[in-house]
């Protein structure tokens, strides 16, 4: 399994692992496609035998960074490939000199909130009805100093 920068070309199968894995609150091929407009974006995908198998992207804003997204296909699973995305992205943050890295998780997505209490992010506060389905998510926090 290798992790590489995202690539322009590499947005169709993004697209459509997204509506492989989410029934609502996905993302575009637009909005992947507007990433490669804003140079505070850095996205990574995990490919195995040449096929993308995941991805996660973080947007730096200053000190502080957001991770906008990630996901690992469903047959390749618990096989350590989310943690190695989380990874390179904090790494990446870590480069650019941020202070906090902050995310957001649906309070019923247990597997995502083991995978950032794992890589030493804390629950910080909730937000009510943050989805479009009306679920609430948990804002989680990993902080450098
Ligand atoms: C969350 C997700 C990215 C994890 O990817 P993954 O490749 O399976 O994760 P890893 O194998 O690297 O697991 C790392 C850690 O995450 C936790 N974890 C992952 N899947 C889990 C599960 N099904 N149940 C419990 N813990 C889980 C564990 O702590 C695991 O460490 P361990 O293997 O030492 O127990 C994956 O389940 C996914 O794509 N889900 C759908 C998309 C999604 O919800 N993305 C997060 C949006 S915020």
């Amino acid at each position: 399994m290798l992790i590489r920068e995202w690539k322009f070309e590499d947005i169709l199968a993004l697209t459509a692992l997204e509506e492989q894995c989410f029934e609502s609150d996905r993302w575009s091929y637009r909005t992947f496609a507007s990433c490669y407009e804003n140079s505070a974006f850095f996205g990574v995908v995990a490919t195995e035998g040449g096929e993308i198998i995941g991805y996660g992207g973080i947007t730096i804003a200053a000190d502080s960074a957001d991770i906008e997204n990630v996901l690992v296909a469903e047959g390749y699973r618990r096989g350590g490939v989310g943690n190695k995305i989380v990874g390179s992205l904090i790494e990446h943050a870590r480069g650019c000199g941020v202070r906090d890295i902050f995310l957001e998780v649906r309070v019923s997505n247990a597997p995502a909130m083991r995978l950032y209490l794992k890589n030493n992010f804390v629950g910080v506060y909730a937000r009510t009805r943050y989805y479009s389905d009306g679920e609430d998510c948990l804002v989680m926090k990993l902080s450098f100093t």
